[in-house]
């Protein structure tokens, strides 16, 4: 095993509990790593993150310049076809004119005036929430608050009624399809992200159908009309903003809520928005992201040729003194100065970031305010997951 090995590995327990000193280690050792588990480069510098998710010489995808056999790649396995066709059409993973084209017509709906009208719903749907969780005395953060929210919000902007039975399904179905994001995943994982796209996309389909003949005040609604748009691509990106649309910000929440008990510190409520940038920044809920090098770049000395795979670090990024000073492994809830990348940057910068910006301070604002007493019932055990890192649960008294 090489030295990079021994610090970096995103498939053992103790690693995704706490990345955070092998991070430090890789900072201190170079600027690029070569990663022979993974065959990625590895890269944990702020500098290098954010200049390279900046940079059209890499690219969530190389199919808008090469073939499979151009690039050196082998072609997704025919079996999980259903899964790379709705993956492949989504916003997230095209490059070029056809993102530009879909990223034009979804953004009309998450500008940070049209979030601004949410607000009042949302912070209904996080007092209730938070409401009934008082009532019961405590239970699971995660199940009773953190994910009901954000599902019903993007459930009800892209127009899933609530009644449909298949809107109980979108957090198995989405965590289903999740599962491919891991660092190569299993046999049975595809399968059950196969499974979950197939479904998935079927109910979209049916969904769009029932739309066309009696339109609603939605998302689905109103791009039914846009013939820019294939409905393939219409499908993937609904999936896509209904699984990105809750995944990270249940995290957040939950892996937050975590850092404030185990610190034992309660952000200022007039400082709310302040702190929930931090607790972005101190415990990103996703941890790297994938980059192909569709040219060759030089990072620290080292050439990166085209082929080739980077891991863009952003929980190391986030954790870079160079960029956040010698209290950048601290948890801070006044810090000021934050720019950190928990929400990319460069064309796939996160189109819900004012959304989740909402429910997040929603969230906490009225756990402060109803459950200022909140502790720790049991101590969480972490998922085995890495680029999306979060727990099991986490069980709460109040
Ligand atoms: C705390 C919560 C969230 C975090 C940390 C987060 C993070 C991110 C990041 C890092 C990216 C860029 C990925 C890359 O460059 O490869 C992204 C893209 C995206 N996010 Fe979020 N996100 C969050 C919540 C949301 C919400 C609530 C929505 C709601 C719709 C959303 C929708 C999207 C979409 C559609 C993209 C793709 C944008 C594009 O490719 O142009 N995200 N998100």
């Amino acid at each position: 095993m090489d030295a990079v090995e021994a610090v970096y590995d995103p498939f053992s327990a103790e690693f995704v509990a706490d990345p955070y000193p092998a991070y430090a280690e890789l900072r201190a050792a170079g600027r690029a790593h070569w990663h022979g588990p993974t065959r990625q480069w590895l890269i944990p510098h702020y500098e290098d993150v954010s200049a390279l998710l900046r940079d059209r010489r890499l690219g969530r995808t190389y199919t808008h310049r090469f073939t499979h056999e151009e690039f050196g790649r082998e072609a997704p396995d025919a079996a999980y076809e259903p899964f790379h066709t709705l993956n492949d059409h989504g916003l997230l993973d095209l490059e070029a004119a056809d993102h530009s084209r879909i990223r034009r017509l979804v953004s009309k709906a998450f500008t940070p005036r049209t979030v601004e009208n949410l607000a009042p719903t949302v912070r209904r749907l996080a007092a209730d929430l938070v409401g009934d969780l008082v009532a019961a005395g405590g239970g699971d953060l995660q199940a009773a608050v953190a994910e009901p929210l954000p599902v019903a919000v993007i459930a009800q902007m892209l127009g899933v009624p609530e009644d449909d039975e298949e809107r109980g399904r979108l957090r198995p179905w989405s965590a289903a399809i999740c599962g491919m994001f891991e660092l190569n995943p299993s046999e049975e994982t595809a399968r059950g992200a196969v499974e979950a796209s197939v479904e998935f996309s079927d109910y979209l389909r049916e969904l769009i159908a029932r739309r066309r003949k009696s339109p609603g005040d939605d998302l689905i609604s109103a791009l039914i009309g846009v013939e820019e748009l294939t409905e393939q691509e219409m499908i993937s990106t609904c999936v896509l903003l209904l699984n990105a649309g809750h995944e990270a910000t249940v995290n957040t929440t939950v892996n937050g809520w975590w850092t404030l008990l185990k610190n034992d510190v309660r952000p200022d409520p007039e400082k709310l928005s302040t702190a929930v940038e931090e607790l972005l920044r101190y415990d990103t809920p996703l941890q790297m992201f994938e980059r192909w090098v569709l040219d060759d770049i030089e990072i620290g000395g080292r050439l990166i040729p085209r082929g080739s795979e980077v891991a863009l670090l952003f929980g190391s990024a986030n954790r870079d003194p160079a960029r956040f000073g010698p209290t950048a492994d601290a948890l801070d809830l006044t810090r000021a100065d934050n720019p950190h990348i928990t929400f990319g940057a460069g064309i796939h910068y996160c189109l819900g970031a004012p959304l989740a910006r909402l429910e997040l301070s929603s969230v906490f604002g009225e756990l402060l305010r109803q459950a200022p007493a909140l502790r720790l019932a049991a101590e969480p055990v972490w998922k085995p997951g890495y680029v999306i890192r979060g727990f099991e649960e986490l069980l709460v008294e109040v």
